[in-house]
């Protein structure tokens, strides 16, 4: 059943707005990004991670002033629901260690001096400020017109469907021009509530067994009820290549997805592939300064495209 907020949709007046470039109904891309985590305890002190450091959800959104092609500079306006501690978009050029990043040895090398480094968070402002509406605001100014929507959670799987939900459904209105980009790492496996430990599980009782049950996947009911005609991205990752492209092939089929992009855990900032009903397609990063997130969203807006023009309007 179709369990759609009654309260009124963030879109409501989106298909009376039009896109960057003055033609065709506003186009709106949901990226999701980083990784799920699944608690062992109620009152959680342990739980199972997920590597995604969530960069390719965050290059896939931003706007740059260069010629790249992410979602933001292709004239979409972007949801972007990712976990906490994560990357975001524009902060890539952050330093890793921002703390020792402070210090310089000086030329006698017998101490070290503080020296603020502005040159990072300039980048960011600069990058930023080329783009007019973009900055992370909140749920209430969503049914401005705004480009770009930041939703920071602690990502438990199971939150993390529920707001995907609310953001599908509210999305619904816009039909073909609405597009899921789901980059994130959700876990196939979580403990539920009801088996799980109230406190902090005591290493004293011995070697740990635990079961875990299987998560649903979101795509079925993404796809069939809360986002029937819109534009569906899925992500596969595999750390064996033999079974990459079958997996890829069969969630294509499965979930009905207009796209699948495949990656192998090592290559995956080099290489992706895209897997369409119309075949594969090896998508590399130009060089090695460049992104894979910018031939692939280029790629993918063109389908996007290509799928407005031939998919009807629910109303
Ligand atoms: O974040 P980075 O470090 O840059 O890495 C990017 C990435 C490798 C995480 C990304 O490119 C990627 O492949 N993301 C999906 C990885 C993944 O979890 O694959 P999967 O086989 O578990 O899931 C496949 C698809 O099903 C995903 O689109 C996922 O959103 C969805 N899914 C997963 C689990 C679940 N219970 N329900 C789902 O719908």
């Amino acid at each position: 059943m179709d369990t759609v907020d009654e309260t009124t949709s963030f879109f409501d007046t989106a298909p009376l707005l039009k896109d960057g470039s003055g033609g065709g109904p506003r186009r709106v891309v949901c990226v999701t990004s980083g990784g799920t985590t699944v608690p062992l305890e109620q009152r959680c002190v342990r739980y199972i991670d997920n590597f995604s450091s969530g960069h390719r959800g965050a290059t896939s959104t931003e706007y740059t002033p260069t010629s790249f092609k992410y979602f933001l500079k292709s004239g979409y306006s972007v949801i972007f629901l990712y976990r906490r501690g994560t990357c975001q978009p524009y902060c890539r050029s952050l330093p890793e260690d921002p703390l020792l990043e402070c210090f310089r040895v000086t030329d006698d090398d017998s101490c070290i001096q503080v020296q603020v480094h502005e040159s990072h968070s300039e980048a960011v402002k600069t990058a930023i400020s080329k783009h007019h509406a973009v900055g992370a605001i909140s749920l209430s100014l969503v049914q401005s017109c705004v480009s770009y929507i930041c939703l920071k959670v602690s990502f438990h799987d199971r939150l993390f469907q529920e707001i995907l939900r609310l953001i599908a459904t509210s999305m619904k209105m816009l039909g073909p021009s609405g597009m899921f980009y789901l980059a994130a790492a959700v876990s196939d496996f979580y403990v539920p509530w009801e088996s799980m430990a109230v406190h902090k599980i005591q290493s004293a009782s011995g070697p740990l067994d635990m079961r875990l049950a299987q998560v649903p996947k979101m795509l079925s009911v993404l796809r069939k009820v809360w986002a029937p005609t819109a534009f569906c991205v899925s992500f596969k990752l595999e750390t064996d290549k033999e079974i990459l492209l079958e997996k890829a092939d069969a969630a294509l089929k499965r979930y009905k997805m207009n796209a699948v992009v495949a990656n192998e855990l090592s290559s995956r900032k080099e290489v992706v592939i895209l897997v369409t009903n119309s075949g594969k397609v090896s998508v590399y990063r130009d060089n090695k300064d460049s992104d894979v997130e910018s031939p692939l969203i280029k790629l993918l807006v063109d389908k996007h495209s290509a799928h407005m023009n031939t998919t009807k309007l629910p109303f």
